[in-house]
């Protein structure tokens, strides 16, 4: 796969939820090599964004896959991790807006609440059961891409706030919306 396989909005099947994997199969195997791909194929067109992660909704796969990127400093480190069947088991700490993009909404940051710390569980490649907390930016991510896997996207947390919307200007810096802008991009999301 390639970044051409990853799909945008208004593609219906970023709302639809995804099935759990029952067994780990050769062909699932590949769905996570296939992800890695087109998120490198991605990061190589974008000059100043990387792919931090996608789930396999994002392919039109409809599993609950996703994979993480093993270090989002460096985008010389092209590792991911894949979490299997992912869900949060518990959210902590407090809710906090930051920006975040999406490799499905072309080109749209939004300022989107989240929790500061979640508890996650999921299976590795291995089959194993996956404990882990995450912080901060961690734990923003795998919020962001268990929403995947239900069908929910960053947009839909900010619908109602139309200030939250911004744009990647061409300096790779947020930038505020025009009025103009933002209505032509809702009509994109919903
Ligand atoms: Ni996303």
């Amino acid at each position: 796969m390639n970044r051409d396989n990853i799909i945008t909005l208004p593609n219906p099947s970023l709302r639809e939820k995804s099935q759990r994997v029952h067994v780990i199969t050769e062909d699932v195997l590949k769905l996570i090599e296939d992800m890695e791909a087109a998120t490198i194929d991605w990061e190589s067109s974008r000059q100043h964004e990387v792919g931090v992660a996608l789930a396999a909704v994002q392919v039109d796969k409809l599993y609950r896959v996703v994979i993480v990127r093993n270090d989002f400093n460096n985008k010389d480190d092209k590792g991911f991790q894949a979490f299997i069947n992912p869900e949060i088991v518990k959210y902590e700490g407090e809710i906090e807006e930051d920006f975040e993009g999406c490799l499905s909404v072309k080109d749209v940051y939004g300022k989107v609440p989240r929790h500061t710390k979640v508890r996650v569980k999921a299976l590795g490649v291995d089959g194993k059961e996956i404990r882990l907390k995450a912080e901060g930016f961690l734990a923003r991510v795998f919020q962001h891409e268990i929403d995947h896997t239900n069908g929910k996207l960053f947009v839909d947390h900010i619908k109602d706030s139309p200030e939250a919307f911004h744009k990647l200007g061409e300096s790779g810096k947020i930038e505020e919306l025009s009025d103009e802008q933002r209505e032509e991009i809702f009509s994109i999301l919903w």
